[in-house]
């Protein structure tokens, strides 16, 4: 009898993971220190650990509590807020920047920024959901318009292509800092995330989620 109810018991625990694939980390499991990426190459390293397809959401949660951010309500970039309810947030992480919009043109973009130097930063974007490995390659032909230009160049100005590390190439470029009067609190987003309504927009409740609520998010000063 004993034997029976563990047996039943130990069949309910596996079936709650049996979906997750033993090749790769899950969402939420990896290790404090790699949950905190405070450069690019972190995040990249994070990102090639992570399930694939890899879904924004699972990137998200993937980082570990609580999260210093600056939500701004700026529309002029290439990933503009929607409106306050639905804004930029940039992730601060020691001297990098990590930034996503839960609404939007950029809703599916991964964009990031390490400081080189004092006023001006390594750049990159992502898009999601992402498959394969990532390197320096996969982020300089996402964002190239010539050979040795990208995408960024109408608004960061100075622009050119470096040594990043020893792990390929990235384009450094002027920084662009928000507005301080254009910042969202966390407490208001916190609000929105908890009110979301999945079936109106379900990225955007899962993103706001991922940061203002498993996150814990709160506000912090940009970094640079
Ligand atoms: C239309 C103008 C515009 C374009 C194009 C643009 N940005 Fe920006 N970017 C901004 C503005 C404005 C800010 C300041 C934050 C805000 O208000 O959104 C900013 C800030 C940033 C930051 C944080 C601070 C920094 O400068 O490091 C990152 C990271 C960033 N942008 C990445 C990119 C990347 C990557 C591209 C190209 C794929 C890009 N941006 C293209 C306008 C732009």
């Amino acid at each position: 009898m004993i034997t029976i109810v563990f047996t039943l018991l130990s069949a309910g625990c596996t079936d709650d993971k049996g979906n997750e694939s033993s090749a790769s980390t899950s969402c939420t499991g990896v290790t404090d220190s790699m949950g905190r990426p405070k450069t690019i190459e972190d995040t990249i390293n994070l990102i090639n650990a992570l399930p694939r397809p890899l879904s924004l959401e699972c990137f998200l949660n993937s980082l570990k509590a609580p999260l210093n951010v600056f939500a701004v309500n700026s529309t002029f970039s290439a990933q503009p807020a929607v409106d306050q309810n639905s804004p930029r947030i940039f992730i601060l992480q020691d001297k990098m920047v990590l930034s996503v919009a839960p609404a939007g043109i950029g809703r599916t973009l991964l964009e990031f920024s390490e400081l080189n130097g004092s006023i001006e930063t390594f750049k990159g974007e992502l898009e999601f959901p992402i498959e394969g490995t990532v390197t320096m390659d996969t982020i300089l032909a996402k964002i190239s318009q010539t050979s040795t230009t990208s995408t960024c160049l109408t608004c960061h100005t100075s622009e050119r292509k470096v040594a990043y590390k020893t792990l390929g190439s990235l384009y450094v470029s002027k920084i662009l800092r928000p507005n301080e009067s254009q910042r969202i609190n966390s407490s208001y987003l916190k609000n929105q995330a908890t009110a979301c309504n999945p079936s109106i927009n379900k990225h955007r409740c899962e993103v706001l989620n991922a940061i203002f609520v498993n996150g814990q998010a709160q506000d912090a000063s940009f970094p640079f």
